[in-house]
């Protein structure tokens, strides 16, 4: 079976990290999101991956020159412009030639979910359409559905008004489509699947979910990108969890890493402290900084103390500068 990631956004709430590198891109446990999201899939026995790309394509293809992640095949499909979520999927998927079962990914959320069970789930059904659903707080930022007790989607609002959503229980973003899904979806205009072809899924009764309470996250915005590293780190997930520094970072041997993540192609100068930090690939600290809560992809100068910021690969903090997120008090002021 084939699946397509969507993975051509162009990842507006993760600036200024996603203006040099796309959001599919940034690593999660030192790899990127994309890496994790296909050995995901491998594990359910897809055999090619469909990468819907839009924006930044380029490093997709640089960071994967053989054609091949995670062991699986990939066919990159590029669309002319911006179609929105439904009609990338139905480009992507014509564009490899899909004509039978497949899954689609949205290309920022990991999960520890057995996508064979959605696939079985999807089969026993008889589905047109199946999505992966998890149970959270707050669901407003998400797609809403409620369900009858056979598994049918009886109503799916996306992103509904605080205090209006039907449920807490949302779009996981992983779907097993049938390719007549494909017909519902208009050609050449932008597509939302959620906000049209799903309802109209509804209204023919043809859709079905599935809730489970594996391990999920969207990595889409600063403070969940950030936890979905500590995640892996601290062992939260299935898979296995990984190094606080990679190999081919240089860490000054006085420099204090405590719980944060160093990626390779990283340089952390002398008796710098780094706390619930993550320091993304290019990245360089120098010596004495004191960085606390912040995901640094650019220069910060020695000396300087950042707290709760996220610097992208342009962004330098001179030396000696404080300098400190307005969300959350300085905590050395009273
Ligand atoms: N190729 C392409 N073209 N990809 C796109 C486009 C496009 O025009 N627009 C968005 N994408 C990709 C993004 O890169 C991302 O991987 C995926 O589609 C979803 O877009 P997001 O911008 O991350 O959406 P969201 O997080 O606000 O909401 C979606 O995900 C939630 C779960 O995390 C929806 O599917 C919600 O219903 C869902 O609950
Ligand atoms: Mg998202």
């Amino acid at each position: 079976m084939r699946a397509v990631v969507l993975v051509g956004g162009f990842g507006t709430r993760l600036r200024p990290l996603t203006f040099t590198t796309p959001k599919p891109m940034l690593p999660v446990g030192n790899r990127p999101i994309i890496e994790n999201l296909v050995s995901m899939l491998s594990q359910a026995g897809i055999s090619e991956v469909v990468l819907a790309l839009g924006f930044k394509p380029e490093p997709f293809m640089a960071a994967f020159p053989d054609g091949r992640c995670a062991g699986v095949a990939l066919h990159y499909a590029v669309e002319p412009e911006p179609l929105d979520t439904g009609g990338a999927i139905r480009f992507a998927a014509q564009h490899a030639g899909i004509d039978d079962t497949f899954v689609v990914v949205n290309g920022d959320v990991l999960t520890d979910l057995d996508v064979g069970r959605l696939i079985s789930f999807h089969r026993e059904t008889a589905a047109e359409a199946t999505i992966h659903l998890t149970p959270v707080d707050d669901p407003s930022a998400y797609g809403v559905v409620e369900l009858d007790d056979t598994g049918r989607v009886k109503r799916f609002v996306e992103k509904p008004a605080p205090g209006t959503a039907p449920s807490n229980l949302i779009n996981a973003g992983t779907y097993v489509f049938e390719p007549s899904v494909l017909e519902r979806i208009e050609g050449g205009r932008k597509v939302s699947i959620e906000r049209e072809t799903f309802p109209a899924l509804v209204a023919k009764g043809s859709l079905f979910a599935l809730s489970t309470d594996d391990y999920w996250i969207d990595t889409g915005r600063p403070d969940t990108y950030r936890q979905a590293n500590f995640d892996m780190l601290d062992g939260r997930r299935r898979i296995s969890g990984c190094d606080a520094v990679a190999v081919g970072a240089e860490v000054d041997s006085t420099a204090e890493v405590d719980h944060s993540l160093v990626a390779a192609g990283t340089k952390v100068g002398a008796r710098s402290v780094l706390r619930d930090t993550i320091v993304l690939p290019g990245a360089r600290i120098g010596d004495d900084c004191q960085i606390l809560g912040s995901i640094v992809m650019g220069r910060v100068e020695s000396e300087a103390n950042v707290v709760d910021c996220v610097i992208g690969a342009d962004g330098i903090v001179s030396a000696g500068t404080k300098l400190a997120s307005t969300s959350r008090p300085d905590p050395s002021q009273s």
